[in-house]
């Protein structure tokens, strides 16, 4: 299988990416990172215990839209078909809110819009899979959309930001299956995972140290899990058959008693006007042409939504 994961320089994603190179099966994986630096180490680091895995690396800040649709092009040109892509980077804390080149809230950007636009992109790799294309999506249950201020430039907070994110993640895998299970020919899954503890991350390192002391205090009493630990349970999502991976599709689900379980509906039932207008909204900060091509292939809404792209930035 060949597997692309994005922020799979450190944390969760080289976790998932460390147990997928154990696996005989996997004969690829691309590692996103956005330093080419930490990637190359990353990537070598892998190549040590990999047991049948070609492990390569592709650079992209998703910070910058230009950077995605770069990276977008080289996977293209590089690969006919992707059996999975594991949709993971994003920032975690920061003190103060960071406006992107692109006139955008950092964490909405990273966490959300580029890999909205990466994933897009690249649907059509996935569809070529033949063991059945599969989007693992790292989210929480928790969110909302600030409808009146997505970019956050009245109230923002570093939680408020990751939530904001999470939720419009959570809407676009729910979006995505929708259009799949109802006008495709479900080659495709899309499942969000919530990990079951919090993951011992470099977070550790850019908290403040009233965090990090509690943090320390939380890790004595059992409440973290490593990388390794996290890539150990999740690796199956990426391996399991076609017919499995589709049953979970459309759901979010997390890790109990030692198997998956689905997680209750509340956390990703919206309704059909709300998924629509970030679909929209996202799109129109998007600004590509061949985004709202891969759009109108999917959607009985296109028009709608082609002629949102005209107006102004959410
Ligand atoms: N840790 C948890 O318990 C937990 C639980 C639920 C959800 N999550 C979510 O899971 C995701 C990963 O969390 P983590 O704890 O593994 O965090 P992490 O250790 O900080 O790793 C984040 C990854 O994202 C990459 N990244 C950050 N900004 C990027 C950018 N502009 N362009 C490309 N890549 C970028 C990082 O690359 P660099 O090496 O260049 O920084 C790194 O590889 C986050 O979205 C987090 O909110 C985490």
């Amino acid at each position: 299988m060949k597997i692309l994961i994005t922020g799979a320089s450190k944390g969760m994603g080289k976790g998932v990416a460390m147990a997928l190179a154990g696996f005989s099966q996997v004969h690829e994986i691309i590692l996103l990172c956005r330093s080419e630096e930490s990637g190359w180490v990353t990537m070598k680091e892998l190549q040590g215990f990999s047991k049948n895995a070609k492990i390569s690396m592709v650079q992209c800040d998703l910070s910058k839209l230009a950077d995605v649709k770069k990276v977008i092009g080289e996977i293209e040109n590089q690969h006919h078909h992707l059996d999975g892509l594991f949709i993971n980077a994003g920032i975690g804390y920061a003190k103060t809110r960071i406006e992107t080149q692109d006139c955008m809230d950092s964490h909405f950007q990273v966490n959300y819009l580029s890999q909205f636009l990466f994933t897009l992109n690249l649907l059509s790799l996935l569809e070529n899979s033949k063991k059945g294309g599969r989007v693992i999506f790292n989210v929480t249950e928790f969110g909302k959309i600030r409808w009146d201020d997505m970019q956050m430039t009245r109230k923002w907070s570093y939680e408020k930001a990751i939530h904001q994110a999470m939720a419009a993640k959570r809407m676009f895998m729910v979006q995505l299956h929708h259009f799949y299970s109802r006008n495709k020919h479900g080659n495709v899954s899309f499942i969000g995972f919530r990990v079951h503890k919090t993951v011992w991350t470099d977070q550790i390192n850019i908290i403040p140290s009233g965090m990090k002391i509690m943090a320390r205090l939380a890790k004595l009493f059992g409440a973290f899990i490593s990388i390794e630990t996290c890539g150990k349970v999740m690796a199956p999502l990426f391996l399991e058959n076609r017919e499995e991976s589709l049953q979970r599709s459309g759901k979010l689900i997390t890790w109990k008693k030692n198997r998956f379980e689905e997680m209750k509906q509340k956390y990703f039932t919206f309704s059909q006007p709300d998924l629509d207008r970030l679909w929209a909204g996202s799109l129109a900060l998007c600004r590509d042409e061949k985004t709202l091509e891969v759009t109108n292939r999917l959607l009985p809404l296109k028009k709608q939504n082609s002629s949102k792209c005209n107006e102004k930035t959410p």
